[in-house]
């Protein structure tokens, strides 16, 4: 009896000392395991005087079930405060706010469009808005482009039921414009374009342009190419030579596609120049007389020119991204590398 009592008091001692699962598994095979203190006092059984039997086995009957109900009372405790501590960690882990990753940045295409419409605005241009969804009279026949006329192929336009369209360069601006200012003015439109064309690492189907116009009296090509020469080298921070192709656009008359000295070699010839020393930049010209009436302007009194930046392929030439592609496709881990803060 007194044996069983050291048990018991041993154990109500060791209980108290457990403090996690393992530790109460531990405890529970130090006793009711197959070589447990608990199971051996069965063993004893046979020793005991008969008279003793009884009260002995009882005995040994009521510890067992004291030890057993201790064991489960602890082990449904660690349970419950494991459930407890995970909903509390949880409530940290809140799905329902927005992720944040770090302090933002602007979207390359967002930063360079800040920078070079301050060197326009810094030159005395307005910054116009335009239309992502046009006319069809806006998009083609304004500029010079009547219908069935081939030039129309040169865009494969994403054509809305309604007879509308997603325009298919920022030229669609144009005839609105002229028409607001009626005369003179210098004004760019940067805009969002669409044509439906194949996607490869140079194309997509959903692309930025920078479109400017100057209109006054007296107009030149020489005029064109000493403002094109300054405010390409302000864009590139350095001194830019230029040379003009020929180039046909309905709009203008003449057209050029105008080149640039190399900026990755400074004209020596690289990979992003394909070793020629020039990169083809922009198409420009002096608008056509047709543009003019179209809006209402006499040719005859006001002359201009105009020229269109292939904005995406300027961020590409800034940033080193050789695949137009990232530019719109929501990838931080790349875009984020130019990003200018917000
Ligand atoms: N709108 C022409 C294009 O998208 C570019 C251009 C603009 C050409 C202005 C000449 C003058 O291809």
């Amino acid at each position: 009896m007194n044996e069983l009592e050291q048990v018991e008091l041993s154990f109500n001692d060791d209980v108290k000392r457990v403090s996690n699962t393992k530790e109460l598994e531990n405890l529970r095979v130090l006793y009711l395991g197959k070589k447990g203190k608990i199971t051996e006092l069965f063993s004893k059984i046979k020793e005991i005087a008969v008279e003793e039997k009884k009260a002995f086995g009882q005995k040994i009957n009521s510890i067992k079930t004291y030890v057993e109900q201790k064991i489960n009372d602890l082990k449904n405790k660690f349970e419950e405060e494991k459930v407890k501590s995970e909903i509390a960690n949880e409530k940290e882990i809140d799905i329902t706010l927005p992720v944040s990753t770090g302090t933002g940045s602007l979207h390359p295409r967002t930063s360079l469009q800040k920078e070079i419409e301050d060197i326009f605005i810094s030159m005395g241009f307005t910054v116009e808005d335009g239309y992502e969804v046009e006319t069809e009279f806006n998009n083609f026949d304004a500029v010079n482009v009547p219908k069935n006329h081939p030039a129309r192929d040169m865009q494969d336009t994403f054509w809305l039921t309604n007879g509308e369209l997603l325009k298919t360069h920022t030229s669609a601006s144009q005839n609105r414009i002229l028409r607001k200012y009626n005369g003179p003015l210098k004004a760019i439109f940067p805009g969002r374009c669409f044509r439906n064309e194949a996607l490869d690492h140079s194309h997509e189907n959903t692309f930025f342009q920078m479109e400017g116009m100057l209109v006054d009296k007296d107009v030149s090509v020489a005029n064109l190419i000493y403002f094109m020469k300054k405010m390409l080298s302000k864009v590139f921070k350095t001194d830019i030579n230029i040379r003009l192709r020929p180039g046909f656009f309905p709009f203008v008359e003449p057209g050029f596609e105008m080149d640039a000295t190399c900026t990755f070699c400074g004209g020596r010839g690289c990979s992003t120049c394909k070793n020629t020393g020039w990169l083809e930049l922009c198409p420009c010209g002096m608008i056509h007389p047709n543009v003019f009436k179209n809006a209402g302007i006499n040719p005859d009194e006001y002359s201009g020119f105009a020229f269109g930046l292939g904005f995406d392929r300027l961020v590409m030439l800034k940033t080193g991204l050789d695949d137009i592609r990232y530019l719109n496709s929501g990838n931080i881990k790349v875009l984020n590398q130019f990003g200018v803060e917000a």
